[in-house]
C-alpha cells in the first residue's frame, strides 16, 4: 500500500523542541507549511485566472496569528459569524460573510464591516437587509441540488441541506435585490467539504455559470464575481491520494470557457474560500500517553480528549496517529481521551508501536476544523496553541485555558 507523505509528515525537530519547553497537550502549527499551502493554492488558480481572489474560511482556524500569516499571503476571509467578522475587521481583512438563519445583530455587523460583502442564504432576509440599509454589492448562496461525494455530514447542498437559495427562487431573489437598490452582484455555492474528487469542482462551476447565464437572459442582471466556496479536500488516511489542485483549477477554467461562450457572458471574477486545504496538514495535536489499559481491547489514554479534536467523535473522522520515536513491534490499540462519553476515541483499532506511559502521541491533520470545533464538555479546559515559525522558533499564539477562565462568567 502506498503511503501519502502529506499525511504522515511531522516537523519532528519542532515537536521535540516544543515538548521540551511546554507541557502536553498542545496544538502545534507550522508557519512554513501554511505559507506553502497558501502559495500553492493561490498559484494553482492564478495561472488560469489572473484576478483570482482567495478567501480563507476563518471557521477552519480562527487564531489571529494564523489569520495574519494567511493575510500576508494575499488572502481575504470568509466569515460565518459575528466573532469572525470582528476579528477580520480587527486585522483589517476583506472578504465575504456567509451566514445562515442569522440574527439581526449579525446581519448588522456584516453590513457594517468594511470591505466585506454580504452573501445571503435566503431571499427572505432581504426585508431585514432593506430595513438596515441596502448594500450596493450583494451575493446569494445557491443550493442547486447537487450532492457532493463526501461524508454525509459534510454535504452542504442538495435537497436535505439547510443552506442556500433553491434554484427555482434564484431569478426572483436577484430581481428583488435589484429593485431594492443593489447595483453589483455575486453568486456563491458551497456544496460540501473535504472533497477529493476533482470533477466535483468542474460540476459546481458549470452549474453556477449556467445559473448566471439564465439569470442574465431572463433579467439582464450581470454577475461580477463567482465564489465556488471551499471544500478542497485533504487526505487524512495514509492510503488516500491528494487532490490534484492544478487539475481542479484547469477544469474550473474549462467550465468558465464553455459556459461564458454558451451564454455570451462577461467573465465573472473567480473567488474560492478554502479552509481545510490551507491549515489542516499544517497542524498537529501533540499529547502524551497517561494510562494504558488492557481491557477487551487495548486502550491508550492520552492527556488530550475529543473536546480538543472533536471530528472523530462527531462524524467518525480518521486522524492519523504517530507514537514519536518508537519503532517497537506494532500492536492493535485504540487511543482515547478522558471524557465520559464512549465516542471520546480519537483513533480506533490502529497498529502502532508498543506504547509506554509518557510516550508522545501525535494526531495529524489537526490544523483545520480541529481546535476551532473544540468545546468544554466535562469541564475540560482548552489547550495551548503554538506556532513553529520559519526559523524553528516557537511562539505561543494562544495560552491554555485555566479553570478560572471556565467559571469567570458565572454568578453564584
Ligand atoms: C460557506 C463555507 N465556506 C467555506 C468553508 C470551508 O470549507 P473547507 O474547510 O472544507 O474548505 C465552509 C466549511 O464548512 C463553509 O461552510
Amino acid at each position: 500500500m502506498k503511503t501519502n507523505p502529506e499525511v504522515i509528515y511531522l516537523p519532528i525537530t519542532g515537536i521535540k523542541k516544543a515538548c521540551r519547553l511546554f507541557s502536553t497537550p498542545f496544538f502545534l502549527y507550522s508557519e512554513k507549511k501554511i505559507r506553502e499551502n497558501c502559495r500553492f493554492f493561490f498559484n494553482s488558480f492564478k495561472q488560469y485566472f489572473p484576478d483570482f481572489r482567495p478567501l480563507f474560511a476563518v471557521k477552519a482556524n480562527p487564531n489571529p496569528a494564523i489569520l495574519r500569516i494567511i493575510q500576508q499571503e494575499g488572502f481575504g476571509f470568509d466569515c460565518s459569524s459575528e466573532s469572525e467578522l470582528w476579528i477580520v475587521k480587527k486585522i483589517k481583512g476583506h472578504g465575504m460573510h456567509t451566514g445562515n438563519y442569522i440574527v439581526e445583530s449579525e446581519l448588522r455587523r456584516a453590513l457594517t464591516t468594511p470591505n466585506v460583502v454580504l452573501n445571503l442564504d435566503d431571499e427572505s432576509m432581504l426585508t431585514k437587509v432593506g430595513q438596515l440599509g441596502m448594500p450596493k454589492t450583494l451575493s446569494f448562496r445557491i443550493n442547486p441540488g447537487i450532492v457532493a461525494v463526501t461524508m454525509k455530514s459534510l454535504q452542504t447542498a442538495g435537497p436535505n441541506a439547510k443552506f442556500g437559495v433553491p434554484i427555482e427562487r434564484v431569478v426572483a431573489s436577484y430581481q428583488k435585490a435589484k429593485q431594492m437598490g443593489v447595483e453589483t452582484f455575486g453568486i456563491h455555492m458551497m456544496a460540501g467539504s473535504n472533497i477529493l474528487d476533482e470533477k466535483h469542482f468542474y460540476g459546481i462551476t458549470s452549474k453556477l455559470l449556467e445559473i448566471v447565464g439564465i439569470l442574465k437572459k431572463r433579467t439582464g442582471i450581470q454577475i461580477d464575481f463567482l465564489n465556488i466556496g471551499g471544500g478542497f479536500g485533504v487526505p487524512y488516511q495514509p492510503s488516500e491520494r491528494s487532490l490534484d489542485l492544478n487539475l481542479v483549477a484547469k477544469s474550473v477554467r474549462k467550465a468558465f470557457d464553455e459556459q461564458c461562450h454558451r451564454f455570451s457572458l462577461k467573465e465573472p471574477q473567480l473567488f474560492a474560500e478554502p479552509g481545510r486545504y490551507i491549515t489542516a496538514n499544517a497542524g498537529w495535536l501533540v499529547s502524551q500517553a497517561v494510562v494504558i489499559k488492557n481491557s477487551h481491547k487495548k486502550f491508550i489514554g492520552i492527556d488530550a480528549s475529543s473536546n480538543d479534536l472533536p471530528r472523530p467523535s462527531i462524524y467518525g473522522a480518521y486522524h492519523h496517529a504517530t507514537v514519536l520515536n518508537k519503532t517497537s513491534k506494532r500492536e492493535n490499540v485504540t487511543i482515547v481521551g478522558s471524557i465520559c462519553e464512549n465516542n471520546d476515541q480519537l483513533a480506533t483499532d490502529r497498529l502502532l508501536p508498543k506504547c509506554e506511559i509518557g510516550d508522545i502521541i501525535v494526531l495529524h491533520n489537526a490544523g483545520g476544523h480541529a481546535y476551532a470545533m473544540g468545546h468544554n464538555y466535562n469541564g475540560k479546559t482548552r489547550h495551548a496553541e503554538y506556532l513553529l515559525m520559519n526559523k524553528s522558533n516557537l511562539k505561543c499564539i494562544r495560552r491554555a485555558e485555566t479553570i478560572a477562565d471556565l467559571f469567570k462568567r458565572c454568578n453564584e
